[in-house]
């Protein structure tokens, strides 16, 4: 059997992820949950994400990277050249999988995506990538945390897809 396939994701209100190869807001509470969450588990993650994310390999986190640059995935890392293959090398690994984006890798995946663990930053923000319209999808939300910082009010939720 197939282990599910979890998205993870920090998206304002209009769907925007980041902003010149960088998040497009920065939210203590979230990166913290961020790191727990993929803590020791098989990440999946194109190229820009892995280059910008210094401790990828930190914490147990066993990358599987989206590129046609092998030579730049230090030891320990996986490469893939697209989802599929990704995907194929994820379910053969320990540890759960999730899915850290960028902008296409949440694009083909989110058709078959089990579980979304979503932070939704209460704001439009100016970006250049964008999540994947979710909400025309049915899910069934287990789990959600209201909180805010000085900068923005957020959610966090756990998204299971109802099938
Ligand atoms: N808010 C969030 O939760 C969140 C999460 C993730 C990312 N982001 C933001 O999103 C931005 C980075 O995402 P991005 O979409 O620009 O880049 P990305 O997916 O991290 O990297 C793009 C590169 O990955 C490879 N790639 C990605 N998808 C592929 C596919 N389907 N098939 C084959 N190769 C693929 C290609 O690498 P090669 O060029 O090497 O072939 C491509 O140039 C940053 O601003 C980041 O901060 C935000």
């Amino acid at each position: 059997m197939s282990k599910p396939l979890n998205l993870i994701v920090a998206c304002a209100e209009n769907r925007v992820i980041g902003r010149a190869g960088r998040l497009p807001f920065d939210i203590p509470e979230d990166k913290a949950w961020f790191h727990e969450k993929t803590a020791g588990t098989t990440a999946v993650l194109g190229r820009i994400c892995y280059e910008v994310w210094k401790q990828v390999h930190a914490d147990g986190r066993v990358p599987v990277v989206i590129t046609s640059h092998p030579e730049i995935v230090k030891a320990g890392g996986h490469v893939a050249h697209d989802v599929p293959e990704a995907l194929a090398i994820a379910q053969g690994l320990p540890g759960e999988i999730m899915i850290c984006g960028g902008q296409r890798i949440y694009e083909e995946t989110l058709p078959t995506a089990d579980r979304i663990l979503l932070t939704l930053v209460h704001a439009e923000v100016p970006g250049d990538t964008w999540f994947p319209e979710w909400r025309h999808l049915a899910w069934r939300e287990t789990w959600r945390k209201e909180s805010a910082d000085a900068n923005y009010r957020y959610t966090f939720s756990v998204l299971e897809r109802a099938r």
